[in-house]
C-alpha cells in the first residue's frame, strides 16, 4: 500500500508553513535546533498539525489512539481514577483531548462506578479540536457537559486527577548525533541553496551534553564514583553509546512539563499513557537511529521534514527520565508498567467477558475482540505503550499496577 500524495490545497498550506519556518531559520543565523522545527511543524497557529485544522484521528484520519479504538480504555482509565478520587478532590485535568473521546468515556463510565467526577478541565492548545470535544461530549454525555471546562494554560494548583494519553509523545525533541570518534552534535535544520529545509548539524551545546550525560549515566545506572576520574572530573560517558554512528532525542520538554505540572499537584495523581522504554532500552547501543517517526494516512515513515504540518512528528518517551524530573518536584512514583498489564489489572477482561457474555458471535462483538486484542497484543499496543503514574498525598499501589509493576526498570 503506497502512502497517498497529499492534494494540491493540503500542499500549498504545507509550503505556507515550509515558509515560515523558513524565516524563523533566517532570522536565528541560519539554523533551528529541531525541537524549534517540531514545534512549528505541530503547532504553529493555524498552520502546524494539531492547530491548522487537519483531522489526525481515526480511520480517515494518520493514526488511531487507545480511547477511538475501544470504550474499554476510558472505562479501564475510569476505574483507576475512582479509586484515587477516594482521596483527592473528585477533579480531572486532562491534557491534549483529541477527540475528546476518551473524556466522555470516563466521564460516563465514573457516574457508572457512582462516582462522578464534579469538575472535567481539558487543557488543549487547539481551537479546532476544543469545538471536536464539544461536539463528542454533547452527543455521548449531554448531562456531565455542564462539569467539562476549558482551559489555555495549566491550572496553577490541582487537586485531583491529570491525565494525559499520547500527550508526551507529541512534545518537541532535541536531537544528536554521536560519531563514533566522540565528537557530539545537535541535530537541527537549515536552508540549502535552493532555500529547502535540510538537515543540519552543529556542535552540541553544553546544556544538551549535560542532559544527555544525566540521560546515559542512568541508562547505565552507574554509580556516580565510577565514572568520575581521579581529579574528580565526570567522564564524558558517550562510549555507552557504542562504537559507531548514534543518533537519538532528548525528550527534555516533556520532562519540563512533568516537572511543571507535578509543580502544581497539590494532592492527588497524574496518569500517563505513552509509547516508550526506561533510559537502559531507549539508549540502547542498537537502537542507534532513534524513534523519531512521522505518520500519515496509517503509514509510518522516517522522512520527518516532509510535508510540515500535514503529518504527525513523534518520538518515544524515555520513561526514566520523566520519572527523574517528577521525584525532583517531590511526587511518588505510583508505578510503571505496560499498557496491557495497566488494562487487566484494571478489569479489562472482566469488562470483556460481560460484553460477550451469552457467546453470540455478531459484528459488534467481533470489533470489540478485535479492538481489545490491538489494546493489549505485544506485537501492537499491548508492550509498546506504558503506563506511568504519579501522586502526592495518595496510597501506594493504585489498583493498574498491582501486578506487574516495572518501576525498578526505571
Ligand atoms: C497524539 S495526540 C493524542 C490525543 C488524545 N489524547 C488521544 O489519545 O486520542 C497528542 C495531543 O497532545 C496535545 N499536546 C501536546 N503538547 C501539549 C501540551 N503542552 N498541553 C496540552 N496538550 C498538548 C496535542 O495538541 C495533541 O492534541
Amino acid at each position: 500500500m503506497t502512502m497517498p500524495q497529499p492534494d494540491p490545497q493540503a500542499l500549498a498550506h504545507s509550503a505556507v508553513l515550509a515558509g515560515r519556518i523558513a524565516e524563523a531559520i533566517e532570522a536565528a543565523g541560519g539554523w533551528l535546533p529541531f525541537d524549534a522545527w517540531m514545534a512549528r511543524a505541530l503547532y504553529e497557529p493555524g498552520l502546524g498539525y494539531y492547530a491548522g485544522g487537519a483531522h489526525p484521528f481515526g480511520a480517515g484520519g494518520d493514526f488511531v489512539t487507545a480511547p477511538e479504538l475501544s470504550p474499554a480504555f476510558a472505562e479501564c482509565i475510569a476505574a483507576q481514577v475512582a479509586e484515587w478520587f477516594a482521596h483527592c478532590d473528585p477533579v480531572v485535568v486532562e491534557f491534549g483531548a483529541g477527540t475528546g473521546t476518551l473524556a466522555a468515556g470516563v466521564l460516563a463510565a465514573l457516574r457508572r462506578l457512582g462516582r462522578p467526577a464534579h469538575r472535567y478541565a481539558i487543557v488543549e492548545l487547539s481551537g479546532t479540536l476544543r469545538a471536536q470535544q464539544r461536539e463528542t461530549l454533547a452527543r455521548q454525555v449531554p448531562e456531565a457537559l455542564g462539569t467539562v471546562e476549558w482551559l489555555d494554560a495549566l491550572p496553577a494548583s490541582i487537586d485531583g486527577v491529570v491525565l494525559g494519553n499520547e500527550v508526551l509523545d507529541a512534545m518537541p525533541v532535541r536531537v544528536f548525533e554521536h560519531t563514533g570518534d566522540g565528537t557530539l552534535d545537535e541535530l537541527g535544520v537549515a536552508l540549502d541553496d535552493a532555500g529547502v529545509i535540510r538537515w543540519a548539524a552543529r556542535p552540541a551545546d553544553p546544556g544538551l551534553r549535560a542532559a544527555l550525560a544525566e540521560s546515559l549515566r542512568a541508562a547505565a545506572r552507574t554509580d556516580p564514583d565510577a565514572s568520575s576520574d581521579a581529579a574528580g572530573h565526570e567522564a564524558a560517558p558517550w562510549p555507552l553509546l557504542g562504537p559507531g554512528r548514534y543518533r537519538s532525542e532528548l525528550g527534555l520538554q516533556a520532562a519540563a512539563w512533568v516537572a511543571t505540572v507535578g509543580r502544581a499537584l497539590r494532592r492527588g495523581a497524574m496518569l500517563l499513557v505513552d509509547y516508550g522504554f526506561p533510559a537502559r532500552e531507549y539508549y540502547h547501543p542498537q537502537r542507534d537511529g532513534g524513534t523519531l517517526i512521522a505518520h500519515r494516512r496509517h503509514h509510518a515513515h522516517g522522512d520527518v521534514l516532509r510535508w510540515p504540518g500535514l503529518q504527525d512528528v513523534t518520538a518515544h518517551v524515555d520513561f526514566s527520565a520523566i520519572a527523574r524530573s517528577a521525584a525532583g518536584e517531590g511526587l511518588e512514583l505510583l508505578g510503571y508498567t505496560s499498557q496491557a498489564r495497566f488494562l487487566m489489572n484494571c478489569g479489562l477482561l472482566e469488562r470483556l467477558a460481560e460484553t460477550t457474555r451469552g457467546g453470540a458471535v455478531d459484528p459488534g462483538s467481533i470489533r470489540t475482540l478485535s479492538a481489545v486484542q490491538t489494546l493489549l497484543s505485544e506485537a501492537e499496543m499491548g508492550e509498546l505503550f506504558k503506563a506511568i503514574a504519579f501522586g502526592r498525598g495518595l496510597p501506594p499501589m493504585p489498583l493498574g499496577f498491582v501486578r506487574g509493576d516495572r518501576s525498578g526498570s526505571l
